[in-house]
């Protein structure tokens, strides 16, 4: 880990349709760490600021006094900053995808982005097809589909194309597997893995999904009304099944199960987070 965060935010605060009668607050003093290499998980009950914030870590939304949100170095706040250099390093597919994609066909809006940095034709490409390749888009096959043509899923698998395309130093998936069946979806998540193991691609994922956070995320965020109310290990985390719950989410299935073995006075050496540590600890029960 280097020393400097990736991203680092500082009592970030944010309220939509500002000096309305339909003001909404949305953040209420976000402070958050994220260093380069990391997975990380922001998890959260409906309406609790996720999507709010990171939006934040490319410039889509730029911060309020006195809120600070600094990536790689530069202030976010001081409109000098070029944020297409850092959307170009921090790549956000959104939580609904349909937002994201404007050309007509496919491989045009997986191109976009590449086309935009002024990037020739042949690497771009490159860029093109490997990026559609990688999340699982056949490029002969869907390069000239028409983007409003597409389903749900194949969406979303577009979006995060045209965000892999730019080759980001982070990239942020905004609930962006749901609605992909789940072979191609553990495919998807197996490839960006691999590229945050093998080549340092920094990882943040916001997902209602306990599973897929123990699977997925070394640490993990825990936000409720507007602010980071719990932060630590994704083991730490899902070790305070009550707190969670006091903010209306609850914990993967098989740590549960080992909790519920510990109440009735069941010794569980390390409690489970991932179906194969479940497997793992209910051998360690079976066998003394
Ligand atoms: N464009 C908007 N205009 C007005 N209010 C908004 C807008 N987007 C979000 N909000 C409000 O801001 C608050 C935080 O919303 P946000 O989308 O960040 O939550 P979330 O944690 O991502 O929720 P979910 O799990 O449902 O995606 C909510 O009260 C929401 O209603
Ligand atoms: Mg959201």
């Amino acid at each position: 880990m280097s020393e400097r965060p990736f991203i680092q935010i500082n009592d970030l605060h944010h309220n939509y349709l500002r000096d309305t009668p339909l003001e909404v607050t949305a953040l209420r003093g976000v402070n958050m760490e994220i260093y380069k290499g990391e997975s990380v998980g922001i998890i959260g009950r409906t309406g609790a600021g996720k999507s709010t914030v990171v939006q934040h870590f490319n410039g889509l939304i730029r911060p309020r006094e006195p809120g600070r949100v600094i990536v790689d170095g530069q202030d976010l706040s001081d409109p000098k900053v070029d944020v297409r250099r850092i959307r170009q390093k921090v790549g956000l597919v959104f939580q609904y995808p349909e937002q994201q994609l404007f050309e007509r066909l496919v491989g045009d809006d997986v191109a976009f982005g590449p086309k935009k940095l002024g990037m020739e034709q042949t690497e771009r490409r490159e860029r093109v097809k490997w990026a559609m390749e990688m999340v699982g888009l056949d490029f002969e096959t869907f390069k000239d589909r028409f983007t409003f043509s597409l389903s749900g899923g194949e969406m979303r698998k577009a979006a995060l194309a045209g965000v892999m395309a730019l080759h980001p130093e982070m990239l942020i998936l905004d609930e962006s597997t749901s609605g992909v069946d789940p072979r191609s979806r553990s495919e998807l998540l197996g490839r960006l893995l691999a590229l945050h193991k093998e080549h340092g691609l920094t990882l943040v994922f916001v997902s209602p999904n306990m599973e897929d956070m123990a699977e997925l995320v070394d640490r993990i965020y825990v936000m409720d009304d507007g602010r980071a109310v719990m932060d630590g290990s994704t083991r730490e985390i899902f070790s305070q099944p009550a707190e969670l719950r006091q903010h209306g989410l609850g914990v993967p299935q098989v740590t549960e199960i080992a909790h519920t073995l510990i109440a009735r006075g069941i010794t569980v050496e390390q409690i489970p987070v991932t179906v194969e540590e479940g497997v793992k600890e209910t051998w360690k029960i079976l066998n003394s």
